[in-house]
């Protein structure tokens, strides 16, 4: 399947902020409860983006593991590389790789290889948790993060409310805990399903509709089905302002939970 996903960094590190500022929970800190990835490792992030998890692994090692941040937009490569300057770590490199394409590393090269919600994306599931497999070393992890169907509930039920239309199915969401989650256990001697939860509280309604128009990019399936042109989608979002506007009222606050998923394969 042919996924056509292009994010901004604006919208991603809307979105990241946007978690960080009303989420109850930190997604980092289970990252690094799940995995402790310790001094020595070496560590590839797959579709890093501006880099947050390869910070996080550094930071939580001192320094002191061997970090390689991979992703197919210089745009993103490219924040990643300003705070890498500004913040002077010696262990880490960014650079361009699609998920799609060869990983252009030998086998058995990493202990690590972490992908947060990007390599579900990939077209050909096979070839890409192929390429995984075939770089990590033996007992080498794999960790893949990415939503599980009931993820932002609360956000498509004010898009439909607002619309009027059945949701289409998320590419992310609908794939991973079957596809993706298969595709990985075919491949690895030892696969686990853990969940983490995170509820988004908005006290008010511009946050959300930050938040909704920032996902713009990652729910490009959903929102192409549903207006054509800028006049098209800024009605859209005065309608969902609307009807956000109206559960605010009624119940107080907009809490919209995270489900994410989180795919533990071993080699
Ligand atoms: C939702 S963002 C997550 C970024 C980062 N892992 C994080 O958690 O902040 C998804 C990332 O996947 C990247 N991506 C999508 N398709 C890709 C591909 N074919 N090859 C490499 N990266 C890709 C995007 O450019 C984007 O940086």
């Amino acid at each position: 399947m042919e996924i056509n996903y292009q994010e901004t960094s604006n919208d991603l590190l809307t979105r990241i902020r946007i978690h960080e500022t009303y989420g109850a929970r930190n997604i980092d800190e289970w990252n690094t409860d799940v995995l402790k990835p310790t001094a020595g490792m070496k560590i590839l992030d797959v579709g890093c983006g501006a880099g947050k998890q390869c910070f996080l692994f550094s930071d939580y090692t001192k320094g002191q593991a061997e970090i390689i941040g991979t992703d197919f937009s210089n745009e993103l490569l490219g924040k990643a590389n300003e705070k890498l300057a500004a913040r002077g770590d010696k262990n880490i490199k960014f650079g361009f790789m699609d998920f799609n394409k060869r990983f252009e590393f030998e086998d058995n090269t990493f202990d690590l290889l972490s992908s947060a919600f990007a390599i579900y994306y990939a077209s050909n599931l096979d070839f890409t948790f192929g390429e995984a497999h075939r770089v990590l070393k033996p007992g080498g992890r794999l960790f893949v993060t990415g939503p599980l169907p009931e993820n932002k509930q609360m956000f498509y039920d004010i898009i439909k409310e607002a619309t009027n239309q059945l949701i289409p199915p998320m590419p992310g969401s609908s794939r991973f805990k079957g596809e993706i989650y298969k595709t990985i256990e075919g491949k690895f001697p030892k696969t686990e399903l853990l969940t983490f939860e995170n509820p988004i509280t908005f006290p008010e309604v511009a946050p959300f509709i930050e938040y909704v128009r920032a996902s713009l990019s990652e729910d490009r399936k959903l929102w192409t089905a549903m207006f054509n042109g800028k006049d098209e989608y800024e009605a859209l979002i005065g309608r969902i302002t609307d009807v956000a506007t109206r559960w605010l009222e009624r119940d107080g606050k907009l809490v919209m939970t995270k489900v994410v998923g989180g795919i533990l394969a071993t080699k």
